[in-house]
């Protein structure tokens, strides 16, 4: 149970990354992790596309808008930074129309299996979902609900306590590794 708490606290999102190829073993962990992920009346609407070689990566990274909290120069990975690896998720209208929640279990579990082989990732909503959905060749019932980034991970991301609830955003230390603001147990539980 230490070994998954502490997974949970290292598992943050990362925007930087070395330029080392993904194994077809881990990339598998990471889609199996999904498939197992809890679906709404088990129905699993959702599929995924990945996406692998420095020609599409590319093709993918120019569609995705990186860290809004930052300024473009800080937080948009530069060339020799930027992921080895996107895995979309596809939501199948025809199975299930209200899916989110499966997406967000199944983007969980991706990203935790991938983090627990040192696999580090960055879930993008601000990416131009037309031009993906075009490139991934969707059909009209699937909708593109995220695409999410991996690589192993060339900067650190701490989580730092929230001291006032208006400053939630991210930032960059002197070493430029992520600090990441998360909001005190005290400010966001309450017993009954
Ligand atoms: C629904 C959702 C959409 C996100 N979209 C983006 C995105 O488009 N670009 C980005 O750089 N990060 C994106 N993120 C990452 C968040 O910025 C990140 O989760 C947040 O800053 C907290 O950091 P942490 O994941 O390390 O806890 C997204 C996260 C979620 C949950």
């Amino acid at each position: 149970m230490d070994d998954l708490m502490e997974l949970l606290k290292t598992r943050r999102t990362y925007r930087r990354f070395e330029q080392r190829e993904i194994s077809q073993e881990i990339i598998e962990e990471i889609l199996t992790a999904a498939r197992l992920a809890s679906s709404a009346a088990n129905r699993q609407p959702l599929s995924y596309i990945v996406v692998k070689g420095a020609e599409k990566v590319a093709q993918v990274f120019s569609h995705t808008r990186w860290a809004g909290a930052l300024p473009p120069e800080q937080g948009q990975p530069k060339e020799g930074e930027r992921p080895v690896l996107f895995i979309a998720v596809v939501e199948n209208k025809d199975i299930n129309p209200d899916c989110d929640t499966d997406a967000g279990l199944a983007i969980g579990n991706m990203t935790l299996a991938a983090w627990n082989r040192g696999v580090g990732s960055c879930m993008i909503g601000a990416c131009n979902k037309p031009a993906l959905a075009e490139m991934f060749g969707l059909t009209q019932q699937q909708v593109l609900h995220t695409v999410v980034a991996f690589g192993y991970p060339s900067h650190a991301s701490n989580i730092v306590d929230m001291e006032d609830p208006a400053l939630f955003k991210y930032y960059l230390d002197e070493n430029r590794d992520y600090c990441v603001p998360k909001r005190k147990l005290a400010d966001v539980v309450r017993y009954l």
